[in-house]
C-alpha cells in the first residue's frame, strides 16, 4: 500500500430485522421537526410508511411530509425540499426509501440556508457548503448505491441535461442509517439487480486501478465475491434473508470510502452512466451495466495484469496455463454471463439512448483520470456507440 490517506467515517448503523426500533435512540438527540422524505409511494404499499409515523408520533416529532422523490432526484425537486425545510426550521431530515430519497435528504440538509441556487452552488461550482446543514438521517429501503454511508448525493437538471454528483463532507454524511434486510423484499426484481449491478461496479471502478500490493484490492475482491454469490442465490429466492442481508452490507461497504484508500480510483462506467441517465432518466445501475463491458474492453490492454487476477480471484477462473490476456478476457466474460444471468440490460438502446443522443451524452461525459487509460472524447463516443 503506497498511498497516504485519511480514514474516518461518522455515520451509525443500526443492521438487521429489529433494526427500526432504534430509531428510538437516535430520534431524542434531534429538535421536535422531522422532514419525513420518500419516494413515489412504495413505503405506503409495503407498511414501512406506518411503521416510521407510528415511531416519529411516540417520540413527539412534528412531522413535515416530503414525498415524491423521484428516481435521479431533479435540482426542481431540491429546490422545493429546500425551502420546505427552511420555512418549517426542520430539525432533522429522515429519508425513507432508495439511494435517490437519501441523495436527496443530504442535498436539501446543505440547501435549505445556502441562500443561493443550490444546483449552481453544488453541482456546477462544487464549492462546500458554508451555512447551517440539516443533519440526515435514512431508514434505507433499496440496496445499491451506498448513499446510506457516504457524502454522495447525485441531482439531475433536465433542463442542463446534466446529471451530476457531489460528494460532501464527514458534516453531510448520514448521522445515522437504519438497514433492515427485509425491507427490500418488496422492490421489484428489476430494481434489485440494478441495485445489485451498482454495488460490483462501484467495487470495481475502485479495484481496477493503480499497480501495488494493496489491501484495498484484496477487500474488494471478497465483497465482489459475497455479492455475485448472494446474487445467484437472490434472483431465484428473492425472499433469502441472508442473501439479501448480504447484498444490502457489501453495498453499505462498497461505496463508504474504506476500499478506496490508498488508491486512484476510475470512475468512468459512473461518468458514461450519468450522462446516459441525464438524457434518459433510466435507472441508474442500467446504465452503468449497459455501458460497462464495452468501457472495460477498452481499457483492459492498460491495466492486463489486474484484470488477470480479477478472473483468478473474482471468478476462481484457474488462470495457470493462460497469458495475462487470455486471463483478462476470459474473466470480462464470465463478468458478462453474470450480468445476463441477472437480466440486466446491456445496451444503452434499451434504455432509450439513440443515435442522435451520442454526442451530447458524450460531451455530457465529465472524463476522470484515475483508470487505467484517459480516455479521449472519441473513445467516449465510441464505448456508447458500441453500447447503442
Ligand atoms: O419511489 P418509490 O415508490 O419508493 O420507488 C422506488 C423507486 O421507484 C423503488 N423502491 C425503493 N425501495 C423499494 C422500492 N420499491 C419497492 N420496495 C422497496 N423496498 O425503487 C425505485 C428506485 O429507487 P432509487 O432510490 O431511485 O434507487 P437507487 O437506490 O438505485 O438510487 C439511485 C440514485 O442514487 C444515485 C443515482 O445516480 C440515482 O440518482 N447514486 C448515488 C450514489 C451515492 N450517494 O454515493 C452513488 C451511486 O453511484 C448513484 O449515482
Ligand atoms: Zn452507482
Amino acid at each position: 500500500m503506497l498511498g497516504n490517506f485519511s480514514y474516518s467515517n461518522p455515520t451509525k448503523l443500526y443492521f438487521g430485522d429489529d433494526s427500526l426500533k432504534y430509531l428510538n435512540e437516535e430520534l431524542p438527540k434531534y429538535g421536535p421537526v422531522v422532514q419525513l422524505v420518500y419516494g413515489g409511494g412504495s413505503i405506503k404499499r409495503n407498511g414501512i410508511y406506518d411503521s416510521v409515523i407510528e415511531i416519529l408520533k411516540e417520540n413527539g416529532k412534528t412531522i413535515v411530509e416530503d414525498s415524491g422523490v423521484m428516481p435521479n432526484p431533479t435540482a426542481d425537486k431540491l429546490r422545493e425540499g429546500a425551502k420546505l425545510a427552511r420555512e418549517n426550521n426542520v430539525d432533522l431530515i429522515i429519508a425513507v426509501g432508495g439511494g435517490s430519497c437519501c441523495d436527496y435528504a443530504k442535498g436539501v440538509s446543505v440547501s435549505a440556508y445556502c441562500g443561493e441556487d443550490p444546483w449552481e452552488k453544488y453541482y456546477i461550482r462544487f464549492e462546500e457548503p458554508d451555512c447551517k446543514i440539516i443533519p440526515v438521517g435514512c431508514v434505507l429501503t433499496m440496496a445499491g448505491t451506498g448513499s446510506e454511508m457516504n457524502g454522495g448525493s447525485v441531482i439531475t437538471n433536465h433542463e442542463q441535461k446534466l446529471k451530476i454528483g457531489h460528494v460532501f463532507g464527514e458534516n453531510v454524511m448520514p448521522k445515522f442509517s437504519i438497514l433492515n434486510p427485509k425491507f427490500t423484499f418488496s422492490l421489484p426484481k428489476r430494481q434489485m439487480v440494478a441495485g445489485i449491478y451498482d454495488i460490483f461496479n462501484h467495487i470495481c471502478e475502485q479495484y481496477f486501478s493503480g499497480d501495488d500490493d494493496n489491501t484495498s484490492d484484496y477487500l474488494a475482491e471478497a465483497l465482489m465475491k459475497s455479492v455475485v454469490h448472494s446474487s445467484l442465490i437472490a434472483i431465484e429466492d428473492p425472499e433469502n434473508y441472508e442473501a439479501r442481508s448480504n447484498i444490502m452490507w457489501t453495498a453499505t461497504w462498497a461505496l463508504n470510502t474504506l476500499i478506496s484508500r490508498g488508491k486512484t480510483t476510475d470512475w468512468m462506467v459512473h461518468m458514461l452512466g450519468q450522462a446516459v441517465g441525464a438524457y434518459t432518466d433510466a435507472t441508474h445501475g442500467m446504465t452503468l451495466a449497459a455501458v460497462s463491458i464495452p468501457y472495460y474492453r477498452m481499457i483492459m490492454p492498460y491495466g492486463i495484469k489486474k484484470f488477470a487476477r480479477f478472473a483468478k480471484e473474482v471468478w476462481g477462473i484457474d488462470t495457470r496455463e493462460m497469458t495475462d490476456e487470455q486471463a483478462a478476457d476470459a474473466g470480462l466474460e464470465a463478468m458478462e454471463n453474470w450480468m445476463r444471468t441477472l437480466g440486466l440490460t446491456m445496451k444503452i438502446g434499451e434504455l432509450g439512448a439513440t443515435e442522435e443522443m451520442l454526442d451530447g451524452i458524450t460531451s455530457a461525459t465529465i472524463i476522470l483520470t484515475g483508470g487505467y487509460k484517459v480516455l479521449t472524447k472519441e473513445e467516449v463516443k465510441q464505448v456508447l456507440a458500441e453500447s447503442l
